[in-house]
């Protein structure tokens, strides 16, 4: 099917959602539960907004999106322009949610730029969750809740341990909205030890 006609972007536009993505955080919060009302959730890697969207109707509390490119104005959510690998970034997220003492979920779903290349975008998929998860280890209340993309390769197992360190309940889930042919998978890490 072709990648602009497939059933998760029609129903995407339909509903008026940003990013056929949307539908995947839709299936993980359904099956893991992540995000519950009232939560702060800080969504690293946010453009265009899909997730947002979704994390704001179901928390309905303070929702802060980052990217390194621009996010259009979201009614209810804060954006900012930062690089989730550049240690000043941290500082400036903790600046925005200083009110709420913390984040109750952590969410992730940045890509690096695809080269084609299998190992290169899985070295740098992993760059960009491990930043991921020293950010949610360092803003997330005890027991928050942490969601992060990862294109698998040879530094999957590394990666999972690390999370599995930080986390009482870690779970890998494939929802449906992914590709079939796509190398993603989220790894869930729930209550923050
Ligand atoms: C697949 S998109 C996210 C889609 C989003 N979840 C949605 O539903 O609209 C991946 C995003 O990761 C962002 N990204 C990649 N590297 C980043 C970095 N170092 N810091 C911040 N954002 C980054 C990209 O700019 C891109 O917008």
């Amino acid at each position: 099917m072709p990648r602009h006609k497939d059933h998760f972007y029609r129903k995407a536009k339909e509903a008026g959602y940003r990013s056929r993505a949307s539908y995947k955080l839709l299936q993980i919060n359904q099956k893991h539960n992540v995000i519950k009302k009232g939560d702060t959730v800080v969504d690293l890697g946010a453009a265009p907004g899909g997730w947002l969207q979704v994390a704001k109707e179901i928390s309905g509390g303070f929702v802060l999106g980052v990217d390194i490119q621009n996010i259009a104005p979201l009614g209810g959510v804060e954006t900012f322009r930062g690089d989730i690998t550049d240690p000043s970034t941290i500082e400036s997220i903790k600046g925005m949610i200083e009110k709420t003492e913390g984040a109750d979920v952590v969410i992730c779903d940045a890509s690096p730029n695809l080269s084609g290349n299998w190992s290169l975008d899985h070295a740098r998929s992993i760059d960009l969750c491990r930043s991921a998860l020293d950010i949610a280890t360092k803003i997330l209340k005890p027991g928050g809740n942490f969601v992060v993309k990862v294109f698998q390769g040879d530094m999957f197992s590394d990666f999972l341990a690390a999370v599995k360190k930080h986390f009482s309940f870690v779970k890998v889930y494939g929802p449906q909205a992914s590709r079939k042919e796509s190398a993603e998978i989220y790894i869930i890490g729930k209550g923050l030890l």
